[in-house]
């Protein structure tokens, strides 16, 4: 299988160290100008000027006029599930806060019980992820909350071929109605179950919401202590909605990732610029739950935080997968610019999820997960608000969109 792409007005290659960005490498998308990438037998085998191309014996995509990048990282979503909110979207538009939905029985339960009730599982709109120019989803089990419903969960993830999906446990999503007064069992039973998900080989990652009213930063230290002993990487729902020691807990664990920080303290962005742990924004549940506060992305980036981008695409607070809106919402609410967005949509979402040496840049021997836009210049990407210009996408050097 042999394809070269040529003349692409912007071949942003994101091109640079093999770590995660921060900094002034937020914004170096090693752009080259009329640019070509060879690819053969799913690999990038070559990256240059068109004129400098080496091998032209291969099938062209003719890419004049046009932008090339990276597949996006969608480093966390929730993308199993059985069926839409519409409803709470409706009751929320109305008045009601999102946590007091979960309060009353709705929100995460409601989905817990859709899958419970649903005869087959499968990744939600795999098709729409490649469509958009994303080639490779984190997505949560959390849906579930009891061990088989939670392997029906992850089982599906694994079952998608199209779209590269890695799979992380969330067990602690919500307490679920028949564990009410008896919250220290749940905690029991997710460690227990932890051990067969580890066991078969079914999660890389463990995550749990730790928010007042959900868990504490206590009970998620004794699950994330188990999945560390067991070989599973550390996520966490830190910080949503208040400030609760989700972030403290992530750095404190060497967590892999601290996701949404929509209210992180000043001492927790010191905390997390500090460490290796990358902050993962989520600006597009916000605004679906039509807030006016972003997390504070800038006072990241300045405090030298590793900033990824990522849709949490899931049916109650985030139904959108489309990465390409996610860019527009980090430079207009959280002031990050085109370029911060894309590294942060790409490399750093491969950091996120710890496949940056095989994805995440369009780099002699990385994965060949590439999407084409019809675009001219790279900022026209987050300009453009929700509108989709993803032309073709490619994971590993297949053609996937169109089909
Ligand atoms: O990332 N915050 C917790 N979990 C999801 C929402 C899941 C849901 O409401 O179904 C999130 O926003
Ligand atoms: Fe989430």
């Amino acid at each position: 299988m042999s394809l070269n792409i040529v003349h692409a007005q912007q071949l942003v290659t994101v091109r640079g160290d093999a770590g995660a960005r921060r900094g002034a490498a937020l914004n170096e998308l090693g752009i080259i100008p009329d640019g070509a990438v060879a690819v053969r037998d799913g690999l990038i085998q070559w990256v240059g000027p068109t004129d400098q191309l080496p091998d032209k014996n291969a099938h062209e995509f003719d890419a004049t006029g046009k932008i090339v990048l990276p597949g996006f990282v969608d480093s966390h979503t929730h993308a199993v599930f059985a069926r839409t909110r519409a409803d709470e979207f409706e009751w929320r538009i109305q008045g009601m806060p999102y946590m007091e939905i979960l309060a009353r029985g709705g929100g995460i339960l409601s989905s817990a019980k859709a899958i419970r009730e649903a005869h087959e599982l499968h990744v939600r709109y795999a098709d729409r992820f490649l469509e958009h120019g994303t080639t490779t989803i984190e997505a949560k089990s959390g849906y579930g909350l009891n061990l088989d419903n939670e392997i029906r969960m992850l089982e599906a993830m694994r079952n998608e071929k199209r779209l590269e999906v890695v799979p992380t446990y969330l067990g602690a999503h919500a307490l679920p109605p028949e564990f009410t007064e008896r919250r220290g069992d749940f905690i029991d039973a997710v460690i227990r179950d932890l051990e067969v998900i580890a066991q078969r080989k079914l999660a890389e990652f463990c995550d749990v919401f730790v928010e007042p009213g959900v868990f504490t930063p206590d009970e998620a230290r004794r699950i994330f202590a188990k999945a560390q002993s067991l070989g599973l990487r550390i996520k966490v729902h830190a910080d949503e909605f208040q400030s609760y020691g989700g972030t403290a807990l992530a750095v404190e664990l060497g967590a892999t990732s601290a996701d949404h920080l929509g209210a992180i303290s000043d001492a927790d962005i010191q905390r997390l610029a500090q460490s290796d742990v990358i902050a993962t924004l989520l600006p597009a549940t916000l605004f679906t739950l039509g807030e006016n506060r972003y997390a504070p992305a800038r006072k990241l980036i300045d405090a030298g935080a590793a900033v990824a981008l990522a849709t949490d695409f899931n049916p109650g607070t985030s139904p959108t997968l489309n990465m390409q809106f996610v860019l527009s919402l980090a430079c207009t609410q959280m002031k990050m610019t085109p370029a911060e967005a894309i590294v942060a949509a790409t490399i750093n979402g491969a950091c996120a999820i710890r496949r940056q040496q095989r994805i995440g840049s369009i780099e002699v021997g990385k994965q060949a997960d590439i999407a084409v836009y019809d675009v001219s210049d790279y900022r026209e990407i987050p300009y453009f608000t929700a509108v989709n210009f993803c032309i073709a996408t490619l994971k590993r050097g297949a053609t996937l969109f169109p089909l």
